[in-house]
């Protein structure tokens, strides 16, 4: 039995840790997070071989023959075995539990110079608060990060229990209503990560994925600074192509993308109406209301007017607040751009 169990851990530990579990490393925690992994595939796995091993062997080999009714062997208790075997688990996951401890202990080590980051999650989308000095917090619903310096999400939720994941940085925490969660990483490399709700939290979790965007220090101060100053889309001129490609933006940035479907957008969400025709219901939807004041309407006030088959009240009330007007007009302008060409002969 020793020897199929140690063969089977041996295969069964080459082919775990051939794996590759993991998603592309983001953070300087990841490292210590994957061989954490190891270890515990390592030393779980010969154990549920061996278990298991002996199981099935017993099972074949005191099965019952034909004809044999008796009750077998009467056996009682062995204080050794029990002593053993209670003893050999306990000392295992003692082990394990100092060892994760350290691990957790190391990468949740506050840096001096790490940076707060609020994050915020409401069915089905996460937005960002940067507190700056002097007490102003600027938000943004795209995450954006330096490279190399730690940072502190501060995770609340305004509605149920979500769960704030990047699993290119190996860590999550609940976002749970009433109080604050945290969780702290250093972002390794530039690139751009996924950020995912971990937590079912209602109709459109599935859909709840937003990225996060990591880019060099100079590059994430000119970001911060600019949004300071109020929007991306500030610049551009009403109606003009910059603005509608700002709406783009701003539609995806904002989580619009998660609920909706979009065509232009490569957005497919169900949990609200599709916005493909939008150009061509708004004036029939709400008669004597020009399109982008319907348009306008349900962005920021959205339970004045339900679609028919869907809840006003499922859409977050508060964009008005999220959103620059700036932000705004441009996701009005690019929303009855993209929807309102009445798609060919289908008419
Ligand atoms: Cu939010 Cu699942």
């Amino acid at each position: 039995m020793l020897v199929i169990g140690s063969l089977a851990s041996a295969i069964a530990i080459a082919v775990a840790l051939a794996i590759d579990w993991f998603p592309e490393d983001g953070s300087t925690s990841s490292d210590e997070i994957d061989t954490l992994w190891d270890v515990l595939l390592v030393v779980s796995i010969p154990i549920f071989a061996l278990v298991m091993t002996v199981a099935l062997f017993n099972v074949w080999k005191y099965r019952a023959r034909p004809g044999d009714m008796s009750d077998g062997p009467p056996i009682h208790g062995d204080t050794k075995l029990e002593v053993i075997w209670v003893t050999i688990p306990a000392v295992i996951v003692a082990v394990l539990s100092v060892y994760g401890w350290v691990v957790l202990d190391n990468i949740e080590d506050k840096r001096e110079d790490r940076m707060i980051v609020e994050v915020t999650g409401q069915q089905f989308a996460w937005s960002f608060q940067y507190p700056m000095e002097g007490g102003k917090k600027v938000p943004s619903n795209e995450l954006v990060l330096p490279e190399g310096r730690q940072v502190e999400f501060k995770i609340r939720s305004k509605d149920v229990i979500h769960s704030f994941w990047i699993p290119e940085f190996r860590l999550k925490s609940d976002a749970v209503p009433g109080i604050t969660t945290e969780w702290r990483a250093t972002p390794k490399g530039t690139g751009t990560h996924q950020i995912v709700c971990a937590e079912l939290c209602g109709i459109g979790h599935s859909t709840m994925r937003q990225s996060v965007r990591v880019v060099p220090e100079p590059e994430f101060t000119a970001w911060l600074d600019k949004r300071s100053r109020g929007g991306e889309a500030a610049g551009a001129a009403p109606g003009s192509q910059d603005q509608a490609a700002g709406g783009k933006q701003v539609f995806n940035n904002t989580g619009c993308n998660t609920c909706h479907t979009l065509s232009d957008a490569e957005a497919t969400g169900e949990v609200g109406p599709s916005l493909d025709e939008l150009g061509q219901v708004a004036g029939e939807r709400k008669p004597g209301t020009k399109p982008e004041d319907y348009v306008r309407e349900s962005i920021v006030d959205p339970a004045a007017f339900a679609v028919e088959g869907f809840d006003g009240g499922t859409m977050p009330a508060d964009y008005e607040k999220r959103l620059t007007p700036e932000e705004i007009d441009s996701l009005v302008e690019y929303l009855l751009d993209v929807s309102s060409d009445a798609g060919g002969e289908s008419g």
